[in-house]
């Protein structure tokens, strides 16, 4: 596996790849890496010549009170694991080398952002579309992967790359999860042991709201209010910060009940914001 910092050193090992035909498949991560990233490098691996993953804590993602600065970073790790998953280049970038002057255009999503965490983080997918329009010009994948666990981030990026004709191909994989239920996330390592045993109810809950609509039931304050009992039957969270389901990959209030349906849940415990969703009627791209 090759570790490559510098931009243009990581765009002539692509190009090299491309002179070859080698086709590329891509895994964006902010590292910490965990199982997750792992099942999208073997996706990446069984689809793709080559596989390149970027480790990049991206600041323009984070609001002013958000985890930047204690965002968990462990690069020994991550080069490890990368390259044990299957990686054939890993691009880790600093800030400066990623954000190298002030941005003189910015780019802003306009729609699907105007609830949950595109509404609870201001700015957070602005930072996450500038980051991927950067990444995808120097790696020009053919394939890229991401986890369907954030499915507000692949909603804002299909909108991004279908309304800007970026020659990418998005791959949306299955979230993995422990064998309790809990998705997967770098997060779930600042859970206390009683958060930690309990955080499996926002599956179960979300569960039991697309067993609801799966039966038929249409009432949406009937089926949050069973999910919100479900999760207050534990004690240790702060607060359920959104239970709420919307039309997908829209994001706007559910009229057609046939048609893709997202569950979306974010339950606050002391150190983390766990955030897990189900889809229904949704095919992958
Ligand atoms: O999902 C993430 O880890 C990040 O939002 C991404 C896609 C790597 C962009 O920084």
């Amino acid at each position: 596996m090759q570790i490559i910092r510098n931009r243009q050193t990581l765009i002539d090992a692509i190009t090299e790849q491309k002179k070859s035909n080698k086709t590329i498949g891509f895994v964006p991560t902010m590292g910490f890496l965990h199982e997750g990233h792992m099942t999208l490098v073997s996706h990446a691996r069984k689809e793709n010549n080559c596989v390149v993953m970027s480790v990049f804590v991206n600041p323009t993602q984070f609001g002013p009170n958000e985890d930047f600065d204690a965002y968990p970073r462990d690069e020994a790790h991550d080069a490890k694991f990368a390259e044990a998953s299957g990686v054939d280049i890993l691009f880790i970038p600093t800030v400066e080398e990623m954000y190298p002057a002030e941005l003189a255009t910015k780019l802003h999503v306009e729609k699907r952002v105007s609830v949950l965490d595109g509404a609870d983080r201001e700015g957070h997918f602005d930072g996450v579309v500038t980051v991927l329009t950067k990444l995808f010009h120097l790696v020009s994948p053919d394939n890229a992967y991401f986890g369907q666990k954030d499915a507000q981030q692949v909603a804002v990026v299909s909108g991004l790359v279908d309304d800007y004709f970026f020659p990418v191909n998005l791959r949306v994989i299955a979230t993995v999860r422990e064998q309790d239920g809990l998705a997967k996330s770098s997060r779930n390592v600042y859970l206390s042991d009683l958060e930690r045993k309990e955080a499996p109810v926002i599956h179960a809950a979300l569960t039991l709201g697309r067993n609801l609509i799966e039966a038929g039931e249409t009432n949406e304050s009937k089926i949050i209010q069973q999910m919100t009992a479900k999760i207050n039957e534990q004690t240790a969270h702060e607060k359920i910060a959104y239970l709420a389901i919307y039309s997908y990959p829209e994001f706007t209030q559910v009229t057609d009940w046939t048609k893709g349906i997202i569950i979306a849940a974010a339950v606050k415990y002391s150190k983390a914001r766990l955030i897990d969703n189900e889809l229904i009627n949704v095919k992958r791209r």
